[in-house]
């Protein structure tokens, strides 16, 4: 029989099922760079506790680093018997240094190894998503800054509300985007602590150092509770959500993407390199990029939602359910690195169409609060500003013309108080330069939004 790293009180072999069964190594191997850092900062703490000796851990130390090269060329033979990447690592060490090898578990666990291996991941992780987020704000900065004077309707039901700035449309964006970034760095607070000393669960009894550990690492932090260090996922479920959330706003930016390239609204014209054609029809140009990150994110959201249901009620401390953690996890970090980097580099090849946009300012009378305020400051009260105007609106639309196509004896037949300087008001560019209250669609707020958008970036790359 197939001898295991713990045979030693097993009579009989594992069953081929349930070998292939409770196998990870086909995908906890992309664990393999932490796991090995996790082994030599173990090995090197050892040696300095006075549990192995300098020249025991420096073998330790080369014999991994032979392991890591093996990896990292191909030639390494991954093992589905020896189930996951940490004892295919310390079964593979043992065969190059021999028995020192197999002084490299002591005080430490699988338990304690797997959870440090994955913190580590998900920390590089959610500094790779820091850093595409970050990308990404600077090209919707980018295209704010060349689209200060571009209008567009804004529209709440997805009917024409006000004119509003297209700058201050994408920084819309640039906030929620803000917001994520700070949601990773939290969450990689939280999950930069090492649980290694924690063992199986109650901790061990060599004199270890977990402190020095975590620093050797990079870690923040060292765990305060062996059972809880073993035992939770919070830091992966916390990542789950944040990748979550990342992915809930870019699908509502691809959901804009979609429909402004839809030639009814035309306001963009999709480049190339992001669009896709039919097979039949030829004509096509269709956002499949847009459309397939937004049907994505439907997966990120299940991969939460699988992960909450799997960490349900489960009792303290490890338990193999938590194995189930990885693929989710690594799953939701490909989708979320990617679509942010792609969403970064289509938002800044994104070709805008500023007079679409404008032409679509007339269908949809998106001056008419302009009227009602106009009315408001005549001294009509607003109840019945408002009033006046959706008369003017109904009689407009009967005729098929906007409100400032009206003539000012059409208007004054709603208002004897319309003059001649209502038809400035009902410019839609002036509606727009109006709204200059602090984070409004008014152009010396949008300046003021997109510098302090830019600060914040240049505040935040010094951490
Ligand atoms: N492959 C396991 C996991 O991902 C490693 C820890 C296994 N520990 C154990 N006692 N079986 O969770």
């Amino acid at each position: 029989k197939q001898e295991k790293l713990w045979g030693g009180r097993f009579k009989q072999s594992t069953a081929p099922l349930v070998e292939e069964y409770t196998v990870s190594e086909t995908y906890d191997r992309r664990l393999y760079a932490q796991d090995i850092a996790g082994s030599k900062a173990h090995a090197r703490m050892l040696a300095r506790q006075g549990v192995l000796t300098r020249d025991e851990a420096q073998i330790l130390v080369d014999g991994l680093d032979q392991v890591a090269r093996e990896i990292q060329e191909g030639t390494f033979v991954w093992r589905a018997d020896l189930e996951d990447v940490h004892m295919n690592i310390e079964n593979r060490l043992t065969e190059i240094v021999g028995s020192v090898g197999q002084k490299l578990h002591t005080g430490r666990s699988r338990n304690d190894q797997v959870a440090l291996d994955f913190r580590l991941c998900v920390v590089e992780s959610l500094q790779t998503w820091e850093r595409a987020l970050k990308g990404l704000v600077e090209s919707l900065l980018e295209q704010a800054r060349n689209h200060q004077e571009t209008l567009l309707p804004g529209y709440t039901h997805m009917q024409p509300a006000q004119p509003v700035s297209l700058a201050h449309h994408l920084l819309a964006y640039c906030q929620m985007f803000c917001r994520d970034v700070q949601r990773v760095q939290d969450c990689a607070r939280r999950a930069s602590v090492s649980p290694l000393g924690a063992a199986a669960l109650a901790g061990t009894t060599y004199p270890l150092d977990p402190d020095s550990v975590a620093q050797e690492l990079g870690l923040q932090g060292v765990f305060a509770n062996s059972m809880d260090a073993v035992s939770d996922r919070d830091f992966v479920l916390e990542s789950l959500f944040v990748g979550s959330q990342i992915m809930a706003h870019l699908s509502r930016l691809c959901e804009e993407i979609i429909i402004w390239s839809n030639p009814g609204f035309g306001f963009i014209r999709l480049p190339d390199a992001f669009a896709t054609g039919s097979s039949i029809m030829p004509q096509k140009k269709n956002p499949d990029v847009a459309e397939l990150m937004r049907g994505k994110t439907g997966r990120v959201y299940g991969n939460l939602m699988g992960m909450l249901t799997t960490m349900k009620g489960l009792p303290l401390a490890y338990n193999r359910d938590m194995q189930e953690d990885k693929e989710p996890f690594f799953d939701t970090d490909t989708t979320v690195t990617m679509s942010v980097t792609i969403m970064g580099q289509m938002v800044e090849a994104l070709m805008f169409n500023p007079e679409a946009m404008h032409a679509a300012l007339r269908k949809g009378f998106l001056n008419a609060t302009e009227l009602a305020d106009y009315l408001v400051g005549k001294g009509i009260p607003f109840r019945q500003a408002h009033h006046i105007t959706g008369n003017a609106v109904a009689y407009a639309e009967k005729n098929n013309k906007c409100l400032e196509d009206c003539s000012l004896e059409e208007l004054q037949t709603f208002s004897p108080l319309v003059d001649q300087d209502v038809f400035e008001v009902l410019a839609y560019d002036a509606a727009v330069k109006r709204r200059e209250v602090p984070g409004g669609t008014g152009p010396r707020s949008v300046a003021a939004q997109i510098r302090a958008v830019q600060e914040w970036l240049d505040r935040s790359k010094e951490v």
